[in-house]
């Protein structure tokens, strides 16, 4: 086993480095660990007071502190709309803003819980969890790593290799389920159009139509893979 420190997008030149180029499997797990979850000085958890870090690479520099403590309300909201789907986003933001400086993972908890009226909290999660997960998002460029790491998979499979994908969130599974639509398709062209101008040819066969969840006993054992979306395609 080799293991390589790296980041999805430079799949590719890793791949090739290390000397497994043309590969027969690429499976992607995206998302956090629970041991990045679970150590409060990462600053992921909004359960334990820990710096505003949110860095899955300790070597990359943005923080989750240097967002809210600098970019503009506007961009804050984004980031939180965007990769968060907080419907709240602009009330948040502003009271990000009005806080500042937030120094901890309790402080930009109290923002948000301060920012939604208590009767609009969610049930079934911690009504900071989607703030939580939209500065990770952006920390971490996760999306972007997604859609390079995907690119860069297909080029590096051999034809009949396949790719896997572990999604969390439907962020995650939606640009994973796209990808696969797109690649297993000739033609992309905008069906309105007479005549086919994009050259495209299909580079996948998708194996799972529908995502695998896990099983109950799964769940049970592991409760954290509740949300898991597998896909799987096959390079032609
Ligand atoms: C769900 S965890 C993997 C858990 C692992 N399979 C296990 O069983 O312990 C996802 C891992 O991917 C890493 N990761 C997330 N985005 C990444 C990226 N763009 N490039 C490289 N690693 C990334 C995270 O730091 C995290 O350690």
């Amino acid at each position: 086993m080799v293991v390589v420190h790296g980041r999805f997008s430079e799949l590719g030149a890793i791949a090739t480095e290390s000397g497994f180029s043309p590969a027969d499997l690429v499976l992607f797990d995206f998302g956090l660990s629970s041991t990045q979850i679970d150590d409060p000085s990462r600053g992921f958890s909004f359960r334990a007071d820990g710096p505003l870090d949110m860095r899955m690479d300790p070597d990359s520099t943005l923080t989750a502190a240097k967002i809210v403590n600098e970019y503009d309300s506007a961009e804050i909201e984004r980031i939180l709309r965007q990769y968060g789907e907080e419907r709240w986003a602009r009330r948040i933001a502003e009271f990000i803003v009005a806080r500042r400086p937030l120094r901890t993972t309790r402080d930009l908890a109290q923002a948000v819980e301060a920012a939604i009226p208590r009767r609009a909290w969610p049930r079934d999660i911690n009504v900071a969890t989607r703030t939580f997960q939209g500065l990770r998002i952006a920390v971490n460029d996760e999306l972007g790593e997604i859609e390079q790491g995907l690119r860069a998979a297909l080029l590096t499979l051999k034809p009949g290799g396949r790719m896997a994908t572990i999604s969390f969130h439907s962020l995650e599974d939606r640009l994973v389920k796209s990808f696969f639509n797109v690649e297993s398709k000739d033609c992309i062209c905008p069906p309105q159009q007479p005549v086919c101008t994009c050259g495209h040819r299909a580079a996948l066969r998708i194996v799972t139509r529908h995502p695998v969840r896990p099983s109950d006993q799964e769940v049970a054992a592991n409760p954290r893979a509740r949300s898991a979306r597998l896909r799987v395609a096959e390079k032609i």
